[in-house]
């Protein structure tokens, strides 16, 4: 493959000529971008040694070959890394006045970036607003982890391994049967703040959800998990180059952030438990039993976030759902499947996944027993065994509904 890699102005520079060196290793032309500002932290030499192609910052540079669209029209693949906030910025805004900006817009191949930058700077509503545009349209987000940073800081803004960017970059073209794929999953609880110390959650982990964002990437998807306070341990599940995590906290979270990752997904998984009610209002400081505080929390309806995606949906996409329900005594299983069925219909989703819960089962266990119901309401999969093996087999019942024999 032509794969060209644009580098930007941060220290995790030098990190990419080690990611240049793996993509040669693996058999791939490599062209080099740097910006000005990345020629500070590793010079020309370097990357046109390594690359053992010419090597420039300019679009003045070699006009006789309209290098400046060229590389980006015979590139299969564009790896920004490290992409800087700034970077990122210009690449949201469409800025092309150096040979890297017009190379990404000139290039119809897929881009992966890989931030790198201080902590806030990351969390910085301007930066996540611009992450949030450019996987809209479809931008590979690789990162950025949790961890050292330069100056002795640490939290989310470091760049991730270079091993984990070719390999993430690279499944784009995994022969899996959910290659090229996007996924956009939610799951674990959701938390309705009452005052700043209480809420109002559920017991959902987040394991089935995990397990179904870790089998889609396995298979070549690339997946965004919306995180509704999801353990560590659990989340570790998850981790893979082709999962972008999002963590939220409260259904209004949740929901805001789904709308833009949903809009740009093919398949959206939506296995997070929400609450179906929050707390009218959330106190600003902590509640007090000896002023009664306690006794009575009003509540008022949670939108149905699943319901609401599904009014917006664009063709070729698949909605699932989820519905946690335990049989009736009278009805038995019959009913439950009728409850689904008409719970199906009324989220406007593809697909329900009717897990059967109760004490003992369902929640906080490794295990998990499923019933898929398909678009025309028969049920199209049955699977029990570990959260891991149902995820393959829900996989398996929405790839046959999206390509079916
Ligand atoms: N869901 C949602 N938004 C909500 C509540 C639920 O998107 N406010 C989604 C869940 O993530 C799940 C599906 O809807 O995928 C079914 O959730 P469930 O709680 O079973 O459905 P409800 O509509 O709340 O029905 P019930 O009255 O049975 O709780």
């Amino acid at each position: 493959m032509n794969i060209v890699v644009g580098v930007t102005g941060g220290i995790a520079a030098y990190k990419s000529v080690h990611l240049v060196r793996l993509l040669i290793k693996a058999g791939h032309e490599v062209t080099v971008i740097p910006t000005e500002d990345a020629l500070r932290f590793v010079g020309l030499p370097t990357w046109e040694a390594i690359s053992r192609h010419p090597v420039t910052t300019s679009v003045h540079d070699d006009v006789a070959r309209v290098r400046h669209v060229a590389l980006g029209q015979n590139a299969d693949l564009v790896i920004v890394a490290p992409a800087t906030a700034n970077t990122i910025a210009r690449m949201t805004a469409g800025i092309a006045d150096d040979l890297l900006g017009t190379t990404l817009l000139a290039t119809e191949a897929p881009v992966v970036i890989a931030p790198a930058m201080h902590a806030e700077m990351w969390r910085h509503t301007a930066t996540q607003a611009n992450v949030a545009t450019l996987r809209s349209r479809g931008v590979h987000i690789v990162g950025p982890a949790d961890g050292e940073l330069a100056g002795g800081d640490s939290g989310p803004g470091r760049m991730v391994e270079p091993e984990d960017i070719a390999e993430a970059a690279l499944a784009l073209f995994a022969a899996g049967d959910l290659a090229g794929l996007r996924v956009a999953i939610s799951a674990g609880g959701t938390r309705e703040p009452i005052d700043p110390v209480r809420y109002l959650g559920n017991r959902s982990s987040g394991r089935q959800g995990v397990a179904l964002a870790a089998e889609a990437a396995a298979r070549g998807a690339s997946v965004t998990l919306v995180a509704a306070n999801i353990s560590g341990d659990v989340l570790a599940a998850a981790q893979h180059p082709s999962v972008d995590i999002v963590p939220v906290g409260s259904a209004a979270e949740l929901g805001d952030a789904l709308t833009d990752i949903a809009a740009a997904a093919d398949v959206v998984v939506m296995a997070a438990a929400v609450a179906d009610y929050r707390p009218v209002e959330v106190a600003a400081r902590k509640l007090t039993k000896d002023r009664g505080e306690l006794t009575r929390i009003e509540l008022v309806e949670n939108p149905d976030i699943i319901a609401g995606l599904t009014a917006a949906r664009r063709e070729g996409q698949t909605f699932v759902a989820f519905a946690a329900e335990t049989p009736s005594e009278e009805g038995g299983e019959e009913e439950m499947l009728a409850r689904a069925r008409r719970k199906r219909e009324r989220k406007g989703v593809d697909v329900l996944v009717v897990n059967e819960v109760g004490w003992d089962r369902g929640f906080e266990t490794p295990d998990n027993e499923v019933r898929v119901i398909g678009p025309d309401g028969a049920v199209i999969a049955a699977a029990s065994g570990s959260k891991h093996q149902v995820a393959a087999a829900i996989w398996d019942s929405l790839a046959a509904v999206r390509s079916p024999v």
